[in-house]
């Protein structure tokens, strides 16, 4: 019998037992550390094999692995740019190869901009590497791997693709403009697969974050940490982590939400409520 792992309100995670089911291979870019390792390892607990993507191959990246295979679950790493759009033909080769057909896709790899500042002073070089990664990468990897779903002939009922955007989808955050600007596009682009892939029973998600706690925002911990406790920034006061994000993931994927596709999924703490 594995272990699954329940998460309560307050973040405090404990040891059930459930029974194994064999789900099919999932792709998980970023997969090496924060929100991506946990979805690994979280959906390993549910019964996928697991692609982890990477620009790099570390510790980091082997112990993602590793924690996978603890869940008694296959993985490899495998090194990709997702902004490279040349490299997607060998790349999901290999994994067909090494792992087999996939099933699901999460979109989790993403970057922030280098330094926040206004957006008066945003270079085109910035610009272009976090839209190149964040949108354009993220857009035509998905296009790559859907191709692949829609022809296979013996295709499962649950497969899925999820888009990991941010609460800047939609909330302005003037310092890091270009951010927000792909991951807005990145929620467009949700939408249009939703649409695209319904009739092949692809369901497709948008999860949008509120602030995680992960090497993304370590520059932003001291900042934020007083108005998160304060609650200014949040109802639940307490900085989410990256199983939050992970555990939510995996409901969707493993069925939880049957009738849902091209939905927006805040996991944010209440972040997103309007309030005066
Ligand atoms: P992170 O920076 O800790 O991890 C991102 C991973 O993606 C790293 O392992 C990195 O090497 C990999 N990566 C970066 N560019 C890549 C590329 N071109 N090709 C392949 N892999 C690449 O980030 P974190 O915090 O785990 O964020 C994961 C996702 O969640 C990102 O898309 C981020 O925008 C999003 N997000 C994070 C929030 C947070 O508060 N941490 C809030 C909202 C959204």
């Amino acid at each position: 019998m594995k272990a699954d792992v329940q998460i309560n309100n307050r973040g405090d995670r404990r040891a059930v037992d459930s029974a194994p089911i064999d789900r099919g291979v999932a792709i998980v870019t970023g997969g090496r550390r924060g929100i991506g390792q946990a979805i690994c390892v979280e959906l390993a607990s549910a019964g996928f094999d697991i692609a982890v993507v990477d620009l790099r191959d570390d510790d980091t990246a082997r112990e993602t692995v590793r924690l996978v295979e603890e869940q008694g679950q296959r993985a490899s790493l495998f090194r990709l740019d997702i902004s490279k759009t040349s490299d997607y033909a060998a790349f999901l080769d290999g994994v067909e190869a090494g792992l087999g057909q996939v099933n699901c896709l999460v979109n989790n790899a993403g970057i922030q901009v280098s330094e926040r500042g206004d957006l008066l002073d945003v270079s085109e070089e910035s610009f272009d590497r976090l839209i190149d990664v964040n949108l354009r990468g993220t857009f035509f990897l998905t296009q790559a791997v859907a191709k692949r779903m829609v022809a296979r002939a013996d295709a499962p009922e649950d497969r899925s693709i999820v888009f990991i955007t941010s609460a800047n989808a939609h909330l302005v955050s003037p310092e890091k403009g270009p951010y927000c600007i792909s991951k807005a596009g990145l929620s467009m682009a949700s939408q249009q697969y939703a649409l695209r892939l319904a009739e092949h029973g692809i369901g497709v998600y948008e999860i949008r974050p509120g602030l995680i706690m992960t090497d993304m925002t370590a520059d932003v911990v001291e900042r934020y940490t007083p108005q998160i406790e304060n609650g200014a920034i949040c109802a639940v006061r307490r900085w989410g982590q990256p199983h939050d994000i992970a555990r939510g993931i995996t409901t969707l994927v493993t069925g939880g939400m049957p009738f849902s596709t091209g939905d927006v999924y805040n996991i944010g703490g209440g972040m997103q409520i309007p309030r005066l």
